[in-house]
């Protein structure tokens, strides 16, 4: 069963092709982060054109590579939120507008369910189109493009966890532990009470001067640092309570940077290091830590860590460390950062409740897990 999945939820316009919601037949990506990065965060506005602007280019482009046409297709998948309602808009009309014209069905997608559900997707040798939007002025650039390579039709690796699992999803606007029953259902353990784990690395970084987004810049500088250097709290590690809190440790980066002063941090790269070293470290031992707890507490014993903050360097070799012996899981980078690939994938496993296109489906930025 092959499903063109369309994901517009934030800062990424992505289209993708999943057969049987596993294999990746295409999945194309088109980042604003270059658009958005002179405002220091995603401007909604900008991001709705752009996604306007490169939608119904990329759907084309995508089935003309894989030689279909929509009328190949067995269904059409949306991200229906939770995001920006005016993205989310974008992808939810276009998608009705595709499916009702073809007369297929439309299969609304939770994002943060897809994240969960996106270590099950195998495609790193389907056809990868990485686009990086600029503004008006400057032309896109691809960024990347792998081709359509190996994988082809050879044998699937076996699913890479068993139900229940234990989930983490560490992205820019969330923070969770969530229980995962089936690739459909869920039970929501412990959620961040304030920022989200991207957010405070984002917001680090514009406190530090390093630019936006700020996860990847931090990860990358902070490996020249010393993490012990600085101490920073461990917010709401102890008592069992399964919630995140991470404004707390913003106060604290704040504190030492103020500490040293502007020139200072502007002159000592090896003192940002060694902030972004602490500040990191703070915050994977969190997650790490209230993990563990979790599956204890829980009865659970796989771990998913899915959503943009996945791509960290630290929190991956960390595991280890924090979670000696425990089978934890990591989707490949290009599938833990927003994409429509973990949109059709999921599709796939809600086909039976969605056999035509409802024109009433609309966006919803505070969309609940289990809809
Ligand atoms: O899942 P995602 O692409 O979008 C949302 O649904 O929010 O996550 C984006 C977030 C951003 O906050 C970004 O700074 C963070 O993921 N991120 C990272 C890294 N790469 C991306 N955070 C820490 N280390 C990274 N290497
Ligand atoms: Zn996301």
């Amino acid at each position: 069963m092959l499903i063109l999945g369309i994901e517009t939820s934030c800062d990424e316009t992505s289209v993708a092709l999943v057969e049987d919601g596993r294999r990746v037949r295409a999945n194309h990506i088109a980042s604003q982060t270059g658009l958005h990065a002179p405002y220091g965060g995603v401007v909604p506005e900008l991001a709705s054109r752009a996604h306007i602007q490169r939608l119904v280019p990329m759907v084309d482009e995508c089935l003309r590579e894989a030689g279909l046409r929509l009328a190949d297709l067995d269904a059409l998948a949306v991200t229906l939120g939770p995001g920006l309602v005016g993205a989310l808009l974008i992808g939810v009309e276009t998608a009705k507008g595709l499916a009702f014209a073809s007369g297929k069905p439309l299969i609304p997608v939770h994002h943060i369910a897809a994240h969960l559900y996106s270590p099950f997707v195998c495609g790193d040798g389907a056809s990868y189109r990485m686009i990086s939007v600029g503004d008006e002025n400057v032309p896109d650039t691809e960024t990347r493009e792998q081709g359509r390579t190996g994988e082809g039709d050879a044998p699937l690796p076996a699913p890479p966890l068993r139900f229940p699992y234990l989930g983490l999803v560490v992205s820019g606007g969330h923070t969770s532990l969530v229980r995962v029953n089936a690739p459909d259902s869920f039970g929501l353990i412990g959620e961040t009470v304030d920022d989200a784990a991207g957010e405070a690395f984002d917001k680090l970084a514009k406190l530090l001067n390093l630019g936006y987004p700020g996860g990847p810049v931090v990860d990358r500088v902070a490996r020249g640092g010393d993490r012990a250097r600085f101490a920073m709290p461990r917010p709401m590690l102890r008592g069992g309570n399964p919630d995140f809190s991470f404004s707390g440790l913003k106060t604290a980066a704040l504190k030492v940077a103020r500490e040293f002063g502007p020139e200072k941090l502007a002159a000592e790269p090896q003192l940002v290091a060694d902030i972004c070293a602490s500040f990191q470290e703070a915050v994977v031992e969190v997650l790490l830590k209230k993990a563990g707890a979790a599956l204890e507490a829980n009865g659970l014993h796989e771990l998913a860590i899915v959503g943009g903050v996945a791509c960290n360097s630290r929190l991956r070799e960390a595991v280890t460390e924090y979670l000696p012996g425990v089978h934890v899981v990591f989707p490949s980078p290009i599938l833990c950062t927003d994409n429509a690939a973990m949109i059709a994938g999921l599709a796939f496993h809600r086909r039976e409740r969605y056999t035509s296109c409802d024109l009433t489906l609309n966006a919803e930025a505070g969309l609940p897990l289990n809809f």
